[in-house]
């Protein structure tokens, strides 16, 4: 597989085209932001880690019959992946409340759910990815109601296999983020699954392992990413 130029830049991740039309490969960067890029950083070694722990949990759930975007780990850096038409919107799943969903209802992090929450956000840098709804989603024409109820059920399908995972490994999946694209007919997990956009905290302390040590200054940030690769390898 040859690597050819350079196709997209992200704040986390570049995006590079292939000598195959329909695969595209996936570069991992240490550049870390928060707050739509406010607060600017460098994660020492987040890429290779982000890239290990992606392509694991890609891997796994491509074995639960989840399909992803995932081909294969190329390189320390890098994964193959299936080109997307990229789906515009950020799917959270929350199994607990925090962050944005705890501010916003005026609740301690942590608080119990009595079922999961799904949200959707609109993926618009200038926009500061703002809150919208299936109604909004399907108006704007962003997706279809089809492809909402699939991504609803591989989000929920998906957030199972993952607290699971997790779970036996003494960490508690809080909450995440998932995009989809279309591939060939077909609804794709795409991105990235990291430290990044999950909130994973150790089961038994609740120490946080994810990007809010970077995002709120809790220091040791570095530390907690290999944390996270260790237990998702292990
Ligand atoms: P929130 O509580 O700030 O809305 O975040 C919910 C989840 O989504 C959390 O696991 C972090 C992830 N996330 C991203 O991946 N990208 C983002 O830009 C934001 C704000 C959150």
């Amino acid at each position: 597989m040859e690597k050819l130029e350079k196709i997209y830049e992200g704040k986390a991740k570049i995006l590079y085209a292939t000598d195959d039309p329909d695969l595209i490969i996936q570069y991992f960067k240490d550049e870390a932001t928060a707050f739509n890029a406010q607060k600017k950083g460098i994660i020492r070694k987040k890429g290779e880690i982000n890239n290990a722990v992606s392509s694991r949990l890609f891997s796994y759930l491509e074995d639960k019959g989840v399909k992803t975007h995932f081909v294969e780990k190329t390189g320390e850096r890098e994964m193959l992946v299936k080109r997307l038409d990229i789906i515009p919107v950020e799917v959270i799943v929350r199994n607990l409340a925090a962050g944005s969903l705890a501010k916003r209802m005026g609740v301690i992090e942590g608080t119990a759910l009595k079922k999961t929450v799904i949200e959707f956000c609109y993926k618009s840098d200038p926009l500061g990815d703002p809150f919208i709804n299936e109604s909004i989603i399907m108006a704007f024409g962003f997706a279809t109601d089809g492809e909402m109820k699939k991504i609803t059920a591989a989000a929920l399908e998906v957030n199972g296999h993952l607290s699971r995972f997790f779970d036996e490994r003494g960490i508690m999946l809080v909450d995440f983020k998932l995009e989809f694209g279309r591939h060939k007919g077909a609804v794709l997990l795409g991105d990235e699954i990291t430290p990044d956009g999950c909130r994973l905290w150790d089961k038994e302390t609740r120490e946080k392992l994810d990007k809010d040590r970077f995002r709120r200054d809790l220091g040791h940030v570095e530390e907690a990413y290999e944390e996270v690769l260790r237990k998702v390898m292990g």
